[in-house]
């Protein structure tokens, strides 16, 4: 398929706004109340425990072995991933593999440069600091973290104007942990300053699977392996939502059944929620029901698309398109969004004559639409 993706990140300054909340939805991938209560217990604690990502653990496990056996302070790291796939609780086991003390931060709490040069004077040698949501920090704080990762140094800015002075200050070696779920927005010479970047990606489902298990274990819930399967077929690669289903799974396996959560149980207690059986919950539906329903499959502008599903522009485009665009549901072209064959499939749908099934998909609606 050749559709254009026209719509990627669009270039921001740091202290961008946070993407809008999901709303506390089922399958939203950042932290609510609850998930931020019950994680700190399901946190894998060390590398061995962290499920999957095997590039990942086997790199920074060589970085961590090695600043070890030198007796030095871990190179800095960077990690850049989706929410939920494991960030802070990397940054905790880097901590933890190294027998340092961390201190955890982020961006959009780092104004003003004193913020920062507050906390990085307070570092005890060998500590890691963790420095979540990274590209949202503003740019004073930020060219003074460029000196403090090279040279261990800042330089405190006393007074204003004329006759303001800058007093250096030395720092102890630290790790600096930072997390972005935006790489590309990081300015190239913060980049560079990390010794070793890690890219997480979405899990797999068998490794999904494995997640389920061990936090059903530790939340002492039983499950069979069907049941866990089914859970992590719907957890959009992502193991916060995984923990965060299996939660309501449990529930619905308390109230309704004995306690056991087997497959018909998880595809019941998520029918409730109305999340289905590819991990799409009622706003992604509702986007590609209108798609279909309304205009015939696309392709239609993202304004007009918002306005038949009553959401906001960005909810529709930062919110639900980025996982159907992950799962070849929905196309982003230079005419506006399509659904593509596999969506009408999943809607249970045929999609018109016009619109060849299988083939390109487009190509029906290139010319019903004339280019
Ligand atoms: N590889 C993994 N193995 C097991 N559990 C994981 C893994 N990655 C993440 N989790 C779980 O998912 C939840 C979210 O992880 P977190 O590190 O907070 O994600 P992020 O910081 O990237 O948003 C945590 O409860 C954590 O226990
Ligand atoms: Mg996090």
């Amino acid at each position: 398929m050749n559709w254009d993706d026209t719509t990627g990140d669009t270039p921001t300054a740091p202290g961008t706004p946070a993407a809008p909340d999901d709303g506390g939805r089922l399958v939203g991938a950042s932290a609510d109340g609850e998930d931020q209560a019950v994680e700190a217990a399901l946190r894998p604690k060390d590398l061995g425990e962290f499920i999957g990502q095997e590039k990942v653990r086997e790199q920074l496990d060589l970085v961590l072995r090695a600043a070890r056996a030198r007796g030095a302070t871990a190179d800095h790291v960077l990690l850049s991933g989706a929410p939920g796939l494991g960030k802070t609780t990397l940054s905790m086991i880097i901590a933890a593999e190294m027998g340092a003390p961390i201190r955890i931060t982020s961006g959009p709490a780092i104004q003003h440069a004193g913020d920062l040069a507050a906390i990085l004077s307070s570092l005890q040698e060998g500590e890691v600091l963790f420095l979540d949501e990274i590209h949202r920090m503003s740019r004073p704080a930020e060219e003074m973290l460029y000196m403090a990762m090279e040279d261990f140094r800042v330089d405190v800015i006393v007074g204003k104007g004329p006759g303001a002075t800058a007093i250096p200050l030395d720092l102890p070696p630290f790790t600096l942990v930072g997390a972005t779920t935006r790489a590309g927005l990081l300015p190239p010479p913060l980049r560079d300053r990390f010794g070793f970047t890690a890219h997480m990606e979405f899990y797999e489902p068998a490794e999904l699977e494995r997640v389920v298990h061990r936090s059903a274990h530790l939340l002492d819930v039983d499950i069979d392996t069907a049941g866990a399967a089914e859970i992590a077929g719907r957890s959009r690669g992502t193991p916060r939502i995984a923990n965060r289903l299996l939660r309501r799974v449990r529930d619905y396996a308390q109230v309704k059944a004995d306690g056991l959560i087997t497959r018909e149980i998880a595809a019941a207690a998520l029918k409730v929620y109305e999340v289905d059986a590819r991990g799409l919950d009622r706003l992604d539906r509702a986007v590609l029901k209108a798609l279909i329903e309304l205009f015939g499959g696309g392709p239609v502008g993202l304004s007009t698309l918002s306005v038949a599903v009553g959401e906001e522009r960005e909810t529709v485009e930062e919110v639900a398109e980025p996982f159907l665009v992950r799962e070849g549901l929905l196309a982003r072209t230079p005419r506006g969004r399509i659904a593509t064959p596999a969506a009408w499939a999943h809607l249970g749908l045929t999609p018109p004559p016009a619109t060849p099934a299988g083939g390109s998909g487009s190509g029906g609606q290139q010319r019903l639409f004339g280019t």
